[in-house]
Order: structure tokens, then sequence, then C-alpha cells
């Protein structure tokens, strides 16, 4: 069975969130199983990977949208270096830009890519089994394979899509229609959503089955989805739920180049120690306190705009007896607030930016993992601290409640209900007291780590989708 994986992001190419980790690790993990033999389609950006290795130009041709015609190259990396084919999708001046989000154009380069890979497949000889699309960056595939002429050699292929955050649709004007492969004007109703053109609501009409990354994130939208709620209730019979995975060989504590003391569950409680005591002296931290961390987004989703205020309760209610060390960046006022903390508390440490290394050292290190996230689709993070040994904090929703159990139920980690400072600080008080408990934390770094998140599980799920 052949299988592309159609996405903006793939680790370690170019990295913005959890998409590109399960993009990067999913087919890997597909292509273990006899008989599948699962490849990824991404843009060619400007990164340092596609300067480091060879690649050779499998497609060379044109598309044409009204007035534009743009030149479409896929390249395919010669090795399959990262256990997959991977082909990048080449359109100069609108894709082979620094970072895969963040341009005015998006619209136009989102279409570009679904139509340049279209176009590639259908010069193809053989059809691929199935096209398997992540987000609404990819979310016009399933229409225009099944209901563009120019595409018509692909239709019938069968296509899946999975939403990795519902918060983001793709929304355009209906100008934009102008730039799609022609179609039959009365089938516009399988792209539009209350007077736009909405890709992510297209995904779900047109696709075959459509899936979320956790079961308990599907269950949350039905209630709330930005509108699509009524959608995803009247698809709900196509619709699955599946946990993603971790991939086991990047994020093991015990092989791990990134991290100054590797690590397995049998002398956890002694390296992780040095881990912290290095990134203390560092960050200027005392490493005799409980460290918690934060690392991510500073999203209102993510509840990044509740860290300052969690800074300074948690730091005065516990009269100093905590560290806190967040590393992230996005909104510009959170940053600022937290600089300014940066400056107010020795307790408190900041790193602004994108730091994969950094990432990997804080969740060795750390003895919390925080996450108030107001909306997590599966969440990867509480997945790698609990790999790391490091208890997760988490607000009780989406893929956290799949994932992460309160202590006082039997689980490892701690949840509260509401995305609200008081909440948060609450259950770092809890997590302060289990802390001074010494044989309960060694206990629970021991419990996360063994906790199993491997991919082969949620793998074998999305092959029998296919194979349904
Ligand atoms: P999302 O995709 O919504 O941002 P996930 O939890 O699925 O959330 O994945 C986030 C990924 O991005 C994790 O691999 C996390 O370690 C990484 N990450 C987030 N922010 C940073 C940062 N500032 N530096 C390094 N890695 C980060
Ligand atoms: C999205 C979600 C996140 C999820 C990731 C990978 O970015 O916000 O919760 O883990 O996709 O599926």
């Amino acid at each position: 069975m052949v299988i592309y994986h159609l996405s903006t992001e793939c680790y370690p190419i170019a990295k913005v969130g959890g998409l590109a980790d399960v993009v990067g690790a999913l087919p890997k993990y597909q292509n273990k199983v006899k008989g599948i033999d699962a490849k990824v389609v991404m843009p060619w950006y400007n990164k340092p990977f596609v300067h480091e290795h060879e690649f050779e130009v499998v497609f060379d041709g044109f598309i044409h949208q009204r007035s534009n015609m743009l030149q479409v190259q896929v390249m395919k990396e010669k090795t399959n270096v990262l256990g997959f084919e991977l082909y990048m999708v080449r359109i100069p001046g609108l894709l082979d830009r620094d970072n895969p989000y963040g341009y005015q154009d998006e619209s136009f380069q989102f279409l570009a890519f679904q139509q340049g890979i279209l176009h590639w497949l259908c010069a193809m000889e053989l059809r691929p089994d199935v096209l398997h699309c992540h987000d609404y960056h990819t979310g016009l595939v399933p229409f225009m394979v099944e209901h563009c002429p120019e595409f018509s050699f692909l239709q019938g292929v069968k296509t899946i899509g999975t939403i990795h955050n519902g918060e983001y649709q793709g929304m355009m004007n209906w100008n934009m229609a102008n730039y799609m492969p022609s179609f039959d004007a009365y089938k516009w109703g399988l792209m539009d959503w209350n007077g736009f053109m909405n890709p992510l609501a297209s995904m779900i009409k047109c696709s075959h089955a459509f899936t979320t990354v956790s079961e308990g994130y599907l269950e949350e939208l039905f209630i709330s989805f930005r509108g699509l709620e009524s959608l995803v209730r009247q698809e709900f019979g196509k619709a699955y739920g599946i946990i993603n995975g971790i991939d086991a060989e990047v994020w093991n504590p015990e092989t791990d180049p990134m991290l100054d003391f590797n690590f397995n569950s049998k002398n956890a409680v002694a390296q992780k120690k040095k881990n912290k005591q290095k990134l203390c002296k560092e960050y200027g931290l005392n490493p005799k306190l409980p460290l918690f961390a934060f690392i991510g987004r500073f999203a209102t989703e993510k509840g990044a705009d509740l860290l300052p205020d969690v800074v300074w309760k948690s730091i005065k209610q516990s009269y100093g007896a905590l560290n806190i060390m967040i590393l992230g960046s996005g909104n510009t006022y959170i940053e600022n607030k937290l600089k300014e903390y940066d400056y107010t508390y020795t307790n408190f440490a900041l790193d602004l930016g994108y730091k994969e290394h950094l990432s990997h050292k804080i969740y060795a290190s750390a003895d919390f993992l925080l996450m108030p996230s107001r909306v997590e689709p599966c969440g990867l993070n509480q997945m790698y601290s609990m790999r790391y040994g490091t208890v997760p904090v988490v607000r009780y929703t989406g893929g956290l409640k799949d994932t992460v159990e309160d202590i006082s139920t039997g689980g490892a980690g701690l949840n509260f209900t509401y995305p609200g400072v008081d909440d948060i600080v609450h259950a770092m008080n809890r997590a302060l007291g289990i802390y001074n408990q010494k044989g309960i934390m060694e206990e629970l770094i021991h419990a996360n780590m063994n906790f199993d998140f491997a991919w082969e599980k949620s793998a074998e799920k999305y092959l029998a989708l296919y194979n349904s």
C-alpha cells in the first residue's frame, strides 16, 4: 500500500510545533509494517536540511491559475535518510522561503502547494492508494482529487484528513476560487462554510475519513470547534480519534545527544539531578528548589497569557520555594511581561525563541512540566516530559485528558480543571507537597518513564483505517 503524507511541516526539516514531530515519525513507524510504503510530501523551504542533503528532480511542470503560471519542481531526497521517501515541492518565489508560516499570501502558498502535489501525482504511471492530508494546509486535496477534472487521474483515490489543530481552518474569501483548478460551479458548497472558502471544513466534507489526534479532542469538537460543531456532528460517522505517539528513537533519554547527562529508569534520579544542576547554574536558578517548566508557543490556546500571573503568584505564595523556567515565544505582550519578571525574580528564568536542544535539556532537568492549555488536540510535551521522568501538571482537556492521569486516581501526573491562574497555582502547590515527599517523587519519576507512548499502536490504527 502506497501512502503519501501531505504536510507543511516535518521534523527535522521544518518544525513549528507537534505537526512536524508527527509527520517526521508516523511514516517511519508505518514503514516497519510489511507491504506499507509511506512517504512524505512537503514544501521545499530554504532550510539547512535542503542544502545539506542531495536531491534529484522527479517532476518539472507548471501550474496554471487564471493569469498566474507557476513553475513547480518536485525534489526527492536521494538516500531516504529519514526512514521514508521525502519529496519536496519547489515553487520559486512562493514556497522556497525561510519558514512555513507568517506570510501575507499564505492562501496562495498552500493552494499552489496542493496543486503542485496533484500535478506531479497525475504524471505518474500508478496511482497512490492513500493521500493522508494533515491540517487545513492540505485540506482542499480531497475536493480537488474528486471534483477537479484536471486531476481526474486521481479520482477515487482514498483521502484521509487529520486535524491536528481545529483552531486554524485557513478561511479565505471566495475570490480565491479563481486560483483553484477548475471545478463545476454547483459543487462550491463542498468548500464553503458560512460564506467563506474553508479548507478544513472541505477536508471534513470530502475526505473518506478524518481523524483527530486524540479521542478526547474529537469529543470536544462536537461542542466547540470554531463554528464547525454542526459539521463534525453531521459527519461523525467517518470521524476517528487516534492518539499521537512519540518517536522513541529521537526521544530516548538514554541516547539523546542533546542531553548533558543521559539516563535510564535505573539511574534517572541521580542523572536528572545532574542535568538540573547544570541547567539551573546556567540560568541562575537554585538547583535545590523544585523546577517547574513551560515549553511552547505563547498563544492563548496554550494558556500562555496566564503565565506571567502564574509566575508572580506561585513565587509569592510559596515564599520563593520554587523555580520556574519558560522557553517559548509568540505574543509580544506575554514576552514583555515575562521579560519584566525575569529581571524581578531570581526564581524565574526565561529563554525566548525556538531552541530544540534546550527543550530536550529542560524535559530532562525539570521536576514538573506545566501545560495550562485551553485547547490541546493531543500535546506532545507532556509525553516527552514523562519519558524523561518529569511529572506533567496539565489542564484536563483534549489529548492531555487522554494521556495524563491524576495521582489521586492512581496516575502519575497532576490535573486541574480550569485554565485560570488560581487553579494552576493550586495544582503547583499540590506538586510542591509531592516534591517534598522524596519516596513518592521517585516513584512518580519511574512511573512516568515507564509509560508506553510508542507509535506502533497508533500507526496500526491508521493502517486499519486505510484498509477499511
Ligand atoms: P503544538 O504543536 O500545538 O505547538 P505540541 O505539544 O504538539 O504542541 O508540540 C510542540 C512541539 O514543539 C514539541 O516538540 C515541543 O518540544 C516543541 N516546542 C515548542 N516550543 C518550543 C521552543 N520554544 N523551543 C523548542 N521546542 C519547542
Ligand atoms: C497541533 C496541536 C497539538 C498536537 C500537534 C500534533 O499542533 O496543537 O496538540 O500535539 O498538533 O498532532
